[in-house]
Parts: structure tokens; sequence; C-alpha cells
């Protein structure tokens, strides 16, 4: 059975198809539909199993029979170019397994509970009211994602671990490269290593100077010898990445989408409610999964499932978008944008222990841009025709190179 699919396994990541952008590739949907796994043949001719059902990627995504160690043979990378990349990569929480990713991964849960997220709502709001207030005082059109998609999250991000925000042309541009797939490894690397000396330096700064901020936490457990200095800077470094250019591209294409969808967006204009601003937050995540190049893992044992067996050293890639689509999971027209909708159990954010550690504050940060730009820039529109938006389709997530609006 496992020979007959990896023959007609088919050429992955597959297109979307012309016209909708916001869609997951029809083949992929195709494929959720008609078989609970199958394979697909990938960059380097190795055939993984795609996962595309909801409930199949939870079973699997909490299974320690799956690792996240992508050194180990099989490990399904995205492409030669990461493949070179995790040669390079220090082990650290987003490519280790349990016990190492549950001690590592502990050492920042503090600051990312809810609680202590929630307390920077009112600083998260004056960073959104002061770019809100330079883009109406400024000159138009204006391209949304460097007038404020790429600033929200930078600020934030430089607030909670205590970096300067002067710095953020620098930690920006190499983040940007770290992540860039068409960037040969060894550049790509460099601009790690970059990122991980800055860091570095201020984490020794905070060490002696210790501030109310997650760098200086980090800097207290390395005092203590609960983690080492290197496995803090590391820390730091994957936050700094994964910590703004996610939420910044959900900023820029949430927007294009609800400018899409004139109705869903007057909903999200006329609430203040709370509870109805972070519903509407959920199905964007959904809706969008801007993770588009899913997540991957290998197998570390035989696994059954949906009357099939995974062999230990198979590959896994799990499809967000698909799952996040999947009929079995979402009530309705789950290929439609309905801020209404319950969607909270969407998969946007991953699942498992691996599951995005800064969620809440994603939520936090598109919970008040969303609540609060399209009410106080109610004529917010596109500056040029939807065709000439152009879509970065083979990042680390799928979002708009740039979004020119006017009002
Ligand atoms: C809308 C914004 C975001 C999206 C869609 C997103 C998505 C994801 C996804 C899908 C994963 C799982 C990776 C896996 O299982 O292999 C992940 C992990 C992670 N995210 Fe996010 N993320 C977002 C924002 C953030 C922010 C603001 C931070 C800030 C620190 C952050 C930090 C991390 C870290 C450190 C991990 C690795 C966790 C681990 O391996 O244990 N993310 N994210």
């Amino acid at each position: 059975m496992a020979d007959t699919l990896t023959d007609a396994a088919p050429g992955y990541p597959m297109p979307r198809a012309a016209g909708c952008p916001f869609a997951p590739p029809p083949a992929v949907e195709e494929l959720r539909d008609a078989a609970p796994l199958g394979k697909v043949r990938i960059w380097d001719g190795s055939t993984p199993w795609l996962i595309t059902r909801h409930a199949d990627q939870r079973a699997l995504l909490t299974d320690p029979r799956v690792s996240n160690d992508d050194l180990r043979p099989g490990f399904p990378h995205v492409s030669a170019h990461r493949a070179g990349i995790a040669r390079t990569t220090p082990r650290m929480i987003t490519n280790t397994d349990a016990p190492e990713h549950t001690r590592l991964r502990r050492m920042v849960t503090g600051p990312f509970l809810i609680k202590r997220v929630e307390a920077m709502r009112p600083a998260v709001r004056q960073i959104v009211d002061r770019l809100i207030d330079d883009l109406l005082a400024g000159p138009r059109p204006v391209d949304l994602l460097t007038a404020l998609a790429l600033p929200v999250p930078s600020l934030v991000i430089c607030e909670l671990l205590g970096v300067p925000y002067e710095d953020h042309a620098f930690f920006h541009h190499n983040s940007s490269r770290a992540l860039d797939r068409s960037l040969p490894p060894e550049e790509a690397g460099a601009a790690g290593r970059a990122l991980g000396g800055y860091l570095a330096k201020l984490l020794d700064q905070k060490l002696t100077d210790p501030a109310d901020d997650v760098l200086s936490e980090l800097g207290e457990r390395v005092t203590t010898g609960e983690m080492t200095h290197d496995e803090a800077v590391h820390m730091g470094v994957a936050m700094l990445i994964a910590g703004h250019e996610t939420t910044a591209t959900m900023i820029g294409l949430g927007t294009l989408a609800l400018l899409r969808n004139p109705e869903q967006l007057a909903v999200l204009r006329g609430t203040e409610d709370p509870k109805a601003i972070a519903g509407a937050v959920e199905e964007l995540l959904r809706y969008l999964t801007i993770v588009d190049s899913g997540i991957r893992r290998v197998a570390l044992e035989d696994i059954a499932i949906g009357g099939l067996t995974i062999r230990a050293g198979d590959g896994l890639l799990f499809d967000l978008a698909a799952a996040n689509r999947d009929p079995r999971a979402f009530e309705g027209d789950a290929a439609g944008l309905d801020l209404g909708r319950p969607a909270r159990h969407h998969q946007a954010f991953g699942y498992g222990p691996h599951q995005c550690l800064g969620q809440s504050l994603a939520r936090l940060e598109l919970q008040v841009v969303y609540g609060t730009l399209y009410r106080r820039i109610p004529g917010l529109r596109l500056a040029v025709p939807f065709e000439e938006i152009e879509f970065v389709p083979d990042g680390t997530t799928y979002g708009v190179r740039a979004l020119p609006v006017t009002w």
C-alpha cells in the first residue's frame, strides 16, 4: 500500500488557484477530502506523509513518537536551503524534543502567560494609536506594512524582551534574511549569527544591570545555572525572529482580506465588544493560516493511523491551512470568511508541545490593531487595484509584499 502511495505521490508544495489568493491550493484540499493521509514528493525527491485533516494533525502533533529534531534522517526540510541552515543552527526551543524542549520552554512560559500579556494591553494600545496618528498626519497613499504592520510587533517584542527599538533596522534586516529562502544558507546563517552576537552583548548588559524585561529574566536563569548563556541567547533570537514577521503578515493580509469582504469589515468596524473582536481575530487566523508551508516532523517509531502505517524515519508534513478548512472541524462554509464563526480551535498556531509560544501576544496585538484601525480610519481602502497586489508565495509566512492604502 505504502509503495503505491509513494509511486503516485504528487509534488508538494502545490500552487494556489489563480485569482484565489486566500485559499489553500485546491489539490491539497482534494487530498484532504479523498483520504486521511497520503504521500507527496518534495524538492529532494523524498516522499513524506502529508497530514491534512484537523483531527489527525492533533493526534500526531501530540504523539511522543513524532520528533521535531530537524537533524534526524528523514526530516522533511522545506528546501535545500533550510536543510543547510538546520546543520548550523544550535539546538533550541524550535528543534528539540522532550525532555530538552520541555526544559527550555519552561524558561520562557512566564512572560507569555495570558495574565502577563494582558497587562501589556494599555502599552500596545498606545503604540497602535500613535502609529495611526502618524499615519493620519502623513502623506497618502501609504504602505500599511511599513507604516503599521511591521512597527507594531517590532515595538511590542522590543518592549517585552528589553531590546532598544532604535536597533530595529538592524534586527529586522537580519531576521528577514535568516528566514529568506532565496539566500544561500551561509548568508542566512550569518544573519542568524549577527543577531546572536547582538543579543549576547545585550544579555551581558542585563546580567550586570537587570531591568523588568524577558532578557533580564533569562539572564537571571543563566546566573542560577538553569540555562547556559548560549541557550539564553538562542531563545532571544528565536523570539525576536518569530515575534514580528508573523504578526506583521497577519496585519497586512488580514486587512486585505477584510477590504475584499466589506460586509465582514463592517461587522468589525461596528463593534467595540472585546469578545466579538477576539472572535474575529481567531477567524482571520483560521481563514488566512499564514504559516503556509506548514510544520514538519519525523516519525521515531512505526505509527498506525487512518488504516495506514507511518514507518519510523518517515517525514511528516502538516498542512495547517488544509486542517483549518476541514469541514469535519468547522461548521458551515469552511472556505468562507465569517467573523461570527467559533474558530478558536484552529491550528494557525500549530498544536501540541511546540504550539506557538507567542500566541497570546500575537492575539493581543491583532485584537488591538483590528479593533482600532478600521474604526479610526473608516474610509480605508486599497490605493491600487487588487490585481496589482503582490503576494509572497515562498516565504516562511504567506503574505503581501506591500499594501498601498489610502482613505
Ligand atoms: C500571528 C502570529 C503568529 C503565528 C501565525 C505563529 C505561528 C506559529 C506556529 C504555527 C508555530 C508552531 C511551529 C511548530 O510546531 O513547528 C509557532 C511556534 C513558535 N512561535 Fe509563533 N506565531 C505567531 C506569533 C508569534 C509571536 C508574536 C512570538 C513571540 C515571541 C512567537 C514565538 C514563537 C516561538 C518561540 C515558537 C516555537 C515554540 C516551540 O517550538 O516550542 N510567535 N508559531
